[in-house]
Formats: structure tokens, sequence, C-alpha cells
């Protein structure tokens, strides 16, 4: 079977038993703080297991491509070094919310692998919870009686809490398990030793393909287990997994999902996949890679240095790494990968071929980074080395610093320290990397209190589309504690707060109460409820308070939303269609726009985008929305949807001039485009390769932006004497100044010229030493240099030292012949050392020559005889 296949195959077999076959989300968690990526199937549904949120069907069945490489579950460490874990899967599962439970789970997993897949029964095991007395948790013995209809009792066993229990995180829906594993092992290692004593015992042969989790509870932040108030069931089997055993390989990689990556990256470096192990676990490490790292970027999250963005740049530097060290690829590489994931996945996910140039070009443009840096990394090392002598280790703060500052990870440093025979000091590195850890988790530490429930009901209603402000009451609210100190998070029953997303800032304003009136300082949507940031709790929470946004503030940010869809639209129009927004932000006090774009628009073409939105302004066209359009609808209509949202089954679809923009938007804007007044662009700029961004702002600000420009135009014409033409005015004036420029050139080097030809007679004779020790007037330090080189050969033994100044600031050059150097061992800098302190100067320099700068033009005369005195009496001396 085929891999889409088997897809296919696992969704149909569920579709037929009553589920509904619902979309994968983007592997980018925006709505979780817990969570950087989905890291199960499960994510996207954790709101309607833990009760906050209506189930869409009883039962549902997904494909969800899942990251493992942060938080609870990371698997990062053993990817490529064996053969069948991964950094991003495709998990497929199967759900039942309050639905079936375990029987039907247990039945209709058996019924698809051994009836459907045809997977041979006497190589399949089950394992089951053992129960948890210190935890007060019972061994799930009805799952186990479920399993014994279908397998003998030696292949049903049970195991701890460590295998058998399962947690989302350290907060969050958890339960028993229930895994399914298969034994691949050949017929004579089967009989040598029973699979039962290798099942969950890191055997490659011998692995788990599937999880059915018995939903039963929420893990508190407290560590206590409360019951959920219905039960369900999770189900996930590795995908890449499942493929590996239908199509009868040893390893994921050798199945038709990673194969025809590694063929590509056979070609590129000339090497054969098994040459060795250290190629072929490079290989690994490079297709997996790329595969996490183009799922990222097409949902919206480029490489970069904080958070999610520097998962993924780690991830992306790592497989760059191992292709440099084992496969010599030492040009830009897995971007060339990415061509051949869209040919095999696109179909499934639409979203990495639409992307795939520009997942091409963030991967291309980071790797050509990253390689620069390990090129600066390797001479940081190779200075290192002379460092190390003659001890032979590099210190372990300094690795610390190549692996911080250059990116290098440890074991690149480890591989080419050996090859110049020397070692690390590891344990100062890892001395580093923790002190670097505790300083990023104490600047990072979130710990949020359990939620203190004061009223039952629905989460909080947003009516602020409609309303500024309204009385209502506190459902339910938590500590939150950080770096900064303990804040509060309200659950309000309704709310005319806007919370921070698509783009728009989250309204301020207060919580009125009898006593007190609160600043709300922040609104964020968690899981679909609306949190408002207090510093103060209301004396009474049980007691109704109004809420009430600052509609000033409210009113701007709205002006700059609507005026960045018609941005939008004025780009698509005036620049293409190719035109996508990458991102935006939208507030009170402008607004700011990033969009795909290969090359720099021209001020004619930004010009146009914004005459186009200021005659839409004037039009007044009147805002048309639609709260509660299906998702198809709405593309049916055209709407504009962003890659990498979440969209829910219904939404809001916000247009003006349905011809002009239509757009999927949950944010707050004019009733009529004539509110903003006034558009204006402040700047365009890149951002990153095809990517520009432009800002702007609208109504008063626009126009005091105007008024500003206009102000120092008149305030230039004024000081150029009111020309006809300010432009030409100052481009003459330039003219005239480069002008002035080259002629004050000539004049300069000819006074330089006539300063070296005076010299000539001012050179004095001791015995065969020259020395020619003057304070000249020159118009630069570098004329000094230029002077004394011209005199440096003049005579086999000379001494030049040269001093100037420019107001209080000193200048000496001292340059002496090489001749003089081989007589007497003193350099320049260290003669320049006895009569610096005369000019209170400082400097430096090489063998011959020395430069210095000091702070008391007074002491020249002195400093100058003094050194005459002591290079005659020196050599003299040496005589
Ligand atoms: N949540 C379980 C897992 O991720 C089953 O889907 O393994």
């Amino acid at each position: 079977m085929k891999s889409n296949q088997i897809r296919d195959t696992f969704i149909q077999f569920f579709v037929d038993r009553g589920h509904l076959h619902q979309a994968s989300v983007p592997i980018v968690n925006k709505e979780d703080p817990s969570l950087l990526f989905v890291n199960a199937g499960m994510n996207p549904f954790k709101d309607i297991i833990l009760g906050n949120q209506p189930a869409t069907a009883p039962r549902v069945a997904t494909v969800q491509p899942c990251l493992r490489v942060s938080g609870k579950h990371n698997d990062l460490e053993e990817v490529g070094v064996d053969t069948y874990h991964h950094t991003l899967f495709e998990m497929l599962g199967n759900w039942s919310f309050g639905d079936y439970f375990k029987q039907e789970a247990i039945q209709w997993a058996w019924a698809l692998l051994t009836a459907v897949y045809n997977l041979p029964k006497d190589r399949l095991y089950a394992t089951t919870f053992a129960g948890d007395p210190q935890a007060g948790l019972q061994p799930d013995e009805e799952a186990a009686a479920f399993w014994r209809n279908y397998l003998p009792t030696e292949h049903v066993l049970p195991f701890s809490k460590q295998d058998n229990f399962w947690e989302m995180g350290e907060q969050g829906p958890c339960g028993p398990c229930s895994e399914i594993h298969i034994d691949l092992r050949s017929e004579a290692e089967r009989a040598a030793v029973p699979a039962a004593q290798l099942v969950n015992a890191d055997h490659p042969q011998v692995i788990e393909i599937w999880n059915l989790v018995f939903m039963q509870y929420n893990r508190q932040a407290s560590g206590a287990l409360v019951e959920l108030p219905q039960k369900h069931v999770d189900t996930g089997m590795g995908f890449e997994r499942l493929t590996r055993v239908l199509q009868g390989k040893t390893s994921n990689y050798d199945t038709d999902l990673f194969m025809p990556l590694i063929e590509r990256l056979i070609d590129l470096s000339g090497k054969p996949y098994h040459q060795s192990e250290t190629v072929a676990i490079a290989m690994r490490v490079v297709v997996d890679h790329v595969r996490a790292v183009a799922f990222a970027i097409a949902d919206g999250q480029a490489p970069s240095n904080v958070k999610a963005g520097y998962v993924i740049r780690r991830i992306l530097r790592r497989a760059v790494r191992y292709g440099y060290s084992y496969l010599d690829l030492h040009e830009p590489f897995v971007y060339q990968l990415v061509a051949v994931l869209v040919a095999q996945l696109g179909n499934v996910y639409p979203t990495l071929r639409l992307q795939q140039q520009t997942i091409e070009q963030v991967i291309a443009a980071e790797e050509a980074a990253f390689l620069k840096t390990l090129a600066t990394g390797l001479k940081r090392l190779h200075q290192l080395h002379a460092a190390t002598l003659p001890t032979g280790v590099i210190d372990g703060q300094l690795a610390f610093e190549l692996y911080d500052t250059h990116g290098f990870p440890l074991d690149l440093t480890r591989l080419i320290a050996k090859e110049k025979g020397l070692t690390i000091d590891e344990a100062g590195f890892q001395a580093a990397l923790k002190q670097q850890q505790l300083r990023s988790q104490k600047a990072t530490a979130l710990v949020l209190g359990d939620w203190q429930l004061l009223q039952p009901g629905e989460q909080a209603l947003f009516v602020g589309y409609d309303r500024c402000s309204m009385t209502t009451s506190i459902l339910q609210w938590r500590t939150v504690s950080n770096k900064q100190g303990p804040y509060y998070q309200l659950v309000l029953k309704e709310t005319p707060f806007y919370p921070e997303g698509g783009g728009q800032v989250a309204d301020v304003g207060w919580l009125v109460t009898a006593e007190a009136s609160i600043p709300v300082l922040n609104v964020q949507k968690e899981h679909g409820i609306i949190l408002h940031t207090v510093q103060q709790l209301p004396a009474d929470c049980t007691r109704a308070i109004e809420a009430r946004i600052d509609a000033t503030q409210r009113r701007l940010a709205e002006c700059n939303h609507t005026a960045t869809h018609l941005l939008h639209a004025a780009l698509q129009r005036v620049l293409g269609t190719h035109v996508v927004q990458k991102g935006s932000l939208v507030s009170p006090t402008g607004l700011r726009f990033d969009f795909t774009h290969p090359t720099k628009p021209t001020a004619a073409e930004l010009q146009q985008v914004e005459a186009l939105v200021n005659q839409r302004i004037r039009e007044n066209i009147p805002c048309e929305e639609q709260r509660s359009v299906s998702l198809e609808a709405a593309k049916a209509m055209g709407a504009k949807a962003l890659f990498g949202e979440k969209y829910g089954a219904t939404v809001r679809v916000v247009a003006f001039d349905p011809a002009f923009s239509l757009e999927l938007c949950g944010g707050t804007h004019v009733p009529a485009t004539g509110h903003i007044g006034f558009f204006k662009i402040m700047g365009e700029t890149a951002i990153g390769t095809g990517i520009r961004r432009i800002e702007a702002v609208t109504a008063a600000a626009a126009e005091a932006f105007v008024a500003q420009q206009t102000a120092a135009w008149t305030q230039l014409s004024t000081l150029l004497k009111q020309p006809n033409d300010l432009v030409e005015a100052v481009t003459q004036l330039i003219s005239e100044k480069n002008q002035l420029q080259k002629q004050r050139l000539v004049h300069q080097a000819k006074a330089i010229q006539d300063v070296t030809d005076g010299l000539l007679a001012k050179i004095q004779q001791v015995h065969d030493l020259h020395l020619l020790v003057e304070a000249v007037c020159v118009p630069h330090a570098e004329a000094l240099r230029k002077i004394a080189f011209h005199y440096q050969s003049h005579a086999e033994h000379m001494v030049v030292l040269l001093a100037a100044h420019w107001a209080n600031k000193v200048q000496l050059t001292l340059v002496l012949s090489d001749g003089l150097l081989r007589r007497c061992t003193k350099t320049a800098p260290e003669w320049m050392q006895h009569f610096l302190p005369l000019v209170g100067g400082k400097g430096g320099g090489q063998a011959h020559f020395a430069t210095a700068g000091g702070t008391h033009p007074a002491g020249i005369e002195e400093a100058l005889s003094l050194a005459k005195k002591l290079f005659v009496a020196y050599y003299t001396q040496s005589e």
C-alpha cells in the first residue's frame, strides 16, 4: 500500500463508523501559551475534552501533523540516530467526545489493523495501565478484559504510569492508555526471545504503533487530578511507523514517505545512503528535519531568535551541520529538498504547495547565514587552538561562546577539536549552559494558579462589535506570576474588550465598581476564552461590575484596521495578485503590513497604492459584516484567508465593497471608510527575502504627519530664500558642496606637499643617525603618516617623529627605518612611552610605526626635544 492509500483508508474506516473527518490545524500553536507546537492530535480538542467548549461532532477522525521537539514530549535526540522517531510526524486519530468508550475504541482498532490492514495477529501486543496506588489510580482491568477477546493473555501486558498514563503536559487532560505494539523481528529472533520481554524496551523492531487514551481527568496546576465532566477517547497512531509496517520495511526511512527525499540527498551529496553509519544518520536527520522546518514555515513560523522561531532555527541548523560535517555539503542544500516534499505531500497539505517558494527562500537564506557563522566560528576555533596551548583543552566558557554566539552545536566543536588533537572542558561548557538556562528560565517562568470559579456559566461572550461598555459579572479568576510579580486574569460573563488577535492589539479600559476603577492592562484569548489582565481584584468579585473600554483608543485602532484591509486590496490591484499578507499589526497609533513581493515597489507604485486607498476612503464605503458564515461559504465568496491561521467552522466576513475588499476577520472596523479621514504611508522596507513591510498612519496621526512635513518644507524654503523650485535648489547646493570638497582636497594635497618639501632642510644628523623631529601644520592625521613614511628610508638610520595639533587634539606619529630597528631593539611604541606623557596621550602600533593621540598641545615642544635627546643618547651609547 502506498502511504497516501494508508492515510485515506484510516479516515474512510472511521467515517464509515459515523466519524466526521476534520481537517488538521497548523502545527504552530498560536492559542496555547503552554505549548509552542501541536504535539498530539488531541491538541485542537483540548477544550472540548475539558468541557470548556461544545464538541463539533461526537465522533471525529483526523490526520494531524505533530512536532515533538520541546516541552514534555520531545524526541529530538533520538531522531536520525534510530529509525522510528521523528520531529514532525503525522498522527492518525479517532475521537469520541462523551460518546463511545473503551470497548468500541479497542474493537475498531483491532478490526482496522487485522481485517483492513491485515497485520498478523500473532505479532500484536496490547499494553494496559497497571494502576498507581500512590496516586489512588486503579489498574485498567476493563481495557485488559476487552483485549483478551482478541489476544491471548500473554499478549496483554500491564505497564506503569510512566508508559500507560498519557498526559498532554504538566497541566491539562490525561487518562490511562492502552498501546498497541508490533513485533517485526525474524522468526528465529522471535523463537529465541519472546516479544513480551521487549515491549517498551526501546527495541527497534518491537515498536508501539497506536495509543488509545481514555481521557478521564484534568491535571491541575497543583498536581491534583480532577475527574472530567465526561469521558472521551483520544487515539493516536504513528503514520510513518504504520507505513513502514505495511510496506514491510525495517526502518521508517525506507518507506515512500522518506525515500524520495533520501534519493535527492544522495544526488546532492554524491554519497550512497549506507556508506557509513554516520552518513546514514546524517541523511536521516536531514530528511526528517526538512519536513519539520517546511511545515512550520508554511504555517507562518520562520526561523528566528525567540520561542517557536528559535526551535525551528535549531532544527534547521542541526540539519545544515549534519550535512556540513558528514555529507560534505558546504553550500545551502536543505532548500533543494522542498520540491520533493511538495511533490509528495502537496496534495494532502495544500499550504505546502502554495507556500513552496517562500519555504525555499526562507530556508536558503537561513542556511546561507548559518554557513557564514559556521565559517566565522571555525576561524574562532582556529584562534582558540593557539590559546589552548600547551594544555590542549578548550575552555568550557569559550566552547559555550561558539555555541551561543556562532550557533555552533557542542558536538560540532567537539568534532573539530578532535581533528586538531584538542579536547573540550565539557563540564565547563555544561556549567555555562546551565547558567544561561537558569537565566532564561527566570526571565520567562510563568506560574498559573488554578481557576477560582465564582459562577457556572458559558465562556465570556464578546459584545464589543456593538458596545463599548456594559454591566456584567466575573465568572472566574486566577493568579498569574512571572518575574514582574503576580497579576490576575478574569473571565467576564460578557465583555466589550477586544482580545489581541488578527494583528489588532487588545482594547484597554477599566472595570468599574462602586469602590474603584481598575485599569484593564491587557486582554488575551486563550482557547476561545477572553482573559482580562488586571493588577488588582475588585473588593467583592461576586458583585456586578461595569466593563468599559477606552473608546477613543478603540476608534483609532478601527481606523487603522480598516485601512489595513484597504491597503491589502490596493496592493493586490497595483502590484498583482501574488501579494499575500504575511503579518500585520494594528494599533491606535498606526499600522504595519507585511506582504510577499519579490522586488522593492517603486515610489510611483506606492503613490498609486496610497491614492487608491484614499479614494476608497473618500467614497465612504459602508462596512458589510457577516458574523456567522460557514468557512466553505466564506471561501466561496472569495474571502481572503491567511495561511497558518486556524479558523473555526463558522467565521466572520468583513467587506468594504465586496468586489474590492473581502476578508475573514475577527477584528473591529469603522462603520464606513470615511471615518478614516486620510491614509498616509510612512515607509516601506524589506524584512526578509521576498517580504516587504509598509508602515502607515491614518486619521489625526496622518494629518499630524503631513503638517510636520509641510512645516519642515516651509522652514527649508525659508532657509534657501524661497526658491521657486526647492528640489532644484537643494540639488544645486549639493553639487556646489561636492565641487568645493574636491577643490579643498586639491588644496590640502598641495599644502601637504609643501610641508613635506620644507621638512627636508630640517633633518639633523648626529653621527650616522638622521633625525626629523618636528611639529608641523597639516590638515589631518593621515597627512602625518604619509609624510613620516615619505622620509622613512631617507637614511639607513632614520627617525621621523612628527607632531601636529588641531585645537586641543594632539597627534604624534613615529616611524623608524629598518636599519635603525635592526640596530636598536626598542620598538616605536616603546619609544613613544618615554615622551608621550608630556602631551597627555595614549597610543600603540607596530615595531617600526606608532601613532598616539593626546590632549595637551602645550607639551609638544618639550616632548619633541626630550625625544631628540633620548634618540641621540641611545644611539651614541650603542655605537
Ligand atoms: N494523545 C495520545 C498521543 O499523543 C493519543 O492520541 O499519543
